[in-house]
């Protein structure tokens, strides 16, 4: 299982609902690496989503205890053991955990890749993930040259679990 996120100095992900900044090249970035993949999020993330809807391409499953049952594909689990059981279908390197930040809070155990895009700037927000460059479980494997998007310097980083 794998994370993908973006993060900014403080290791913010989100405010009021919304990403922190949202950058193109990022996007792309995160559709070439989840289409045809299975993608994971609670339902704060997916209430994030462009019209609130599935991702294309992608197998959409919702940790939820209170979202309707929907007929358009989305797989919503109630629970995280009934999540975690529902995972158990697919293979480990097809799944994408993409936020928000309780639900990596319950699925980072299970990760043993993270891709992060780094954002070189501070924003407000209220959501984090933990601090990988602080945590003595995961390892810096790879790192992007820095770009930058309408004045702000980013990067793809990629963390392995040690
Ligand atoms: N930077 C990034 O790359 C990135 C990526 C994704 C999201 N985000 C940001 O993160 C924020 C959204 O994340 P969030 O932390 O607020 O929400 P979230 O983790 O996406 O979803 C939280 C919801 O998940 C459900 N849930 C969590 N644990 C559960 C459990 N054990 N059993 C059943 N349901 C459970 C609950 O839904 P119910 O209340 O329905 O039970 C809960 O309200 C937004 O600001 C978004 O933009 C950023």
């Amino acid at each position: 299982m794998k994370i993908i996120l973006s993060v900014d100095r403080n290791w913010g992900i989100g405010c009021q609902g919304q990403l922190l900044l949202r950058i193109p090249e990022d996007m792309k970035f995160f559709k070439q690496m989840t289409v045809g993949k299975v993608v994971v999020m609670g339902r704060g993330t997916f209430e994030s989503l462009p019209g609130k809807q599935p991702l294309k391409d992608r197998t959409n499953i919702v940790l939820s205890s209170k979202m309707a049952s929907r007929d358009d594909g989305l797989i919503i689990c109630r629970t995280l053991e009934s999540l975690l059981q529902e995972l158990k279908k697919y293979k480990a390197e097809d799944i994408f955990v993409i936020g928000g930040e309780k639900v990596f809070h319950h699925l980072l155990p299970y990760c043993r890749e993270a891709y992060i895009t780094k954002i070189d700037n501070t924003f407000p927000a209220d959501r984090f993930l933990l601090n990988l460059d602080e945590s003595q479980d995961w390892k810096l494997v790879s790192q992007s040259e820095w770009k930058i998007y309408d004045g702000t310097q980013f990067c793809f980083v990629k963390y392995e679990r040690i």
